[in-house]
């Protein structure tokens, strides 16, 4: 990408400090508080309707409060006019306009601006998105990846401390998404400003951000990087809505310092204390499918290891990198287990009775103390789950 030099001028902190927003009849954010450093690229994750887009309204602007403050770069704007906020947005609709060509698009907002140099500045954006070849086009003559680059740049040429993007690859079909999600990652860091990105897909949210809050209901159900999140959820929401997660519902029965051993329908499951939320009563702890191995026959005991079974297999699916298996297990419902393709040839078929391990360190336990109905049989899918959270 080109010389982007004059790009670089750092983002700012946004702080959310006791957030509410409360439109006729409805609570849409209860209560956040969130800070985002400056330079990062944070992602805010949820179902649709859980708060993502007011989150941001607020932030740009466009949407008042009802209790709480926004700090950007430390300073109080939540009184500031939207156009007096050092924040542009990107939409997934990016509405260009259709009768200018690109290079008028993206210097519009200098030109009004009255900045010194609006076409020396636009062309510069312009070829730090590699479309400078094609300046003097209409949106129209451009691709939808394309049209999405412009867009951006349109925004990253006004050198906002803060760039707010509501699923901004909403429109893009898949392949061009994930180039679009490797392009825009670059593009960030290139020119160091602060990204919010808010999306419904874990996948883009994991990929790009190096914080990921997965957001539920108006609130933040949890954060951290994304692998922190992945290996270790804290609660059934997140264990479902960012990856796939096999669920047990168990009973503490004690444990050492290090390990609590719980015993469920399905057998004991042993989980370090560290990587649990509860240590008594009714809790559910769970574990990834990756995670999971298969056995023709019940592997020897060891501590380090759970085990349950016998179970039977009652799907297996060739995804090609990996092969997918549902196995039945008295008592528990389905678990799904992903077997890396390393070897020719399933590795058990359909119908086997198998046994199931996996290592005592690879479990976690979660907060809540129930499991939703049909969370282990359900399908697993970020827009089902995100469906039946729109239906609730
Ligand atoms: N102007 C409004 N009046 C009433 N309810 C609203 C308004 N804007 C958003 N909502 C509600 O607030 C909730 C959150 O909406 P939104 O922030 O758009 O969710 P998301 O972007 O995560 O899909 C939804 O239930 C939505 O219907
Ligand atoms: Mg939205």
């Amino acid at each position: 990408m080109g010389d982007t030099k004059s790009f670089a001028e750092a983002g700012a902190d946004l702080e959310l400090v006791g957030i509410q927003k409360r439109f006729p009849g409805f609570t849409a954010i209860e209560h956040l508080d969130l800070t985002i450093p400056a330079g990062s690229f944070f992602a805010l994750l949820g179902p649709s309707g859980c708060g993502k887009t007011t989150t941001l309204r607020l932030v740009a602007g466009l949407e008042d409060p009802t209790a709480g403050k926004i700090l950007l770069g430390g300073k109080d704007v939540t009184s500031l006019k939207p156009h007096k906020r050092p924040v542009n947005t990107v939409f997934q609709s990016y509405a260009l306009f259709p009768h200018m060509t690109i290079l008028e698009n993206v210097a519009f907002g200098l030109r009004r601006r009255k900045i010194a140099d609006p076409l020396g500045k636009a062309h510069e954006v312009l070829r730090l998105v590699e479309l400078d070849h094609v300046a003097d086009r209409k949106p129209a003559q451009l691709s939808g990846g394309q049209q999405q680059r412009v867009a951006l740049a349109r925004a990253v040429v006004n050198r906002p401390a803060l760039l707010l993007l509501d699923e901004p690859l909403g429109a893009l079909d898949l392949k061009l998404r994930r180039q679009m999600q490797f392009e825009l990652k670059q593009i960030q860091q290139e020119v160091g400003l602060t990204f919010l990105h808010v999306t419904h897909d874990q996948e883009e949210a994991m990929t790009m951000a190096d914080t990921v809050a997965v957001m539920n209901k108006g609130r933040i159900e949890q954060m951290g990087a994304p692998e922190e999140l992945y290996e270790l959820p804290r609660t059934v929401f997140v264990a479902n809505f960012l990856g796939q997660s096999n669920l047990f519902l168990v009973d503490v029965e004690g444990g050492t310092d290090q390990v609590i051993h719980t015993a469920s329908v399905s057998g004991r499951i042993s989980l370090p204390r560290a990587r649990s939320e509860r240590d008594s009563g009714t809790m559910t702890v769970g574990v990834r499918p990756e995670k999971l191995r298969l056995h023709a026959a019940a592997p020897p005991a060891d501590a380090n290891v759970n085990v349950i079974g016998p179970a039977r297999i009652i799907d297996v699916s060739f995804i090609g990198v990996s092969t997918q298996y549902t196995v039945e297990v008295p008592g528990a419902g389905d678990v799904h287990v992903f077997s890396q393709n390393v070897e020719a040839g399933p590795a058990a078929s359909l119908g086997d009775e198998v046994w199931l391990s996996w290592l005592v360190e690879h479990t976690f336990g979660l907060a809540d103390d129930h499991l939703e109905t049909g969370a282990l049989t359900a399908d697993f899918s970020t827009q089902a789950i995100a469906a039946q959270a729109v239906s609730e």
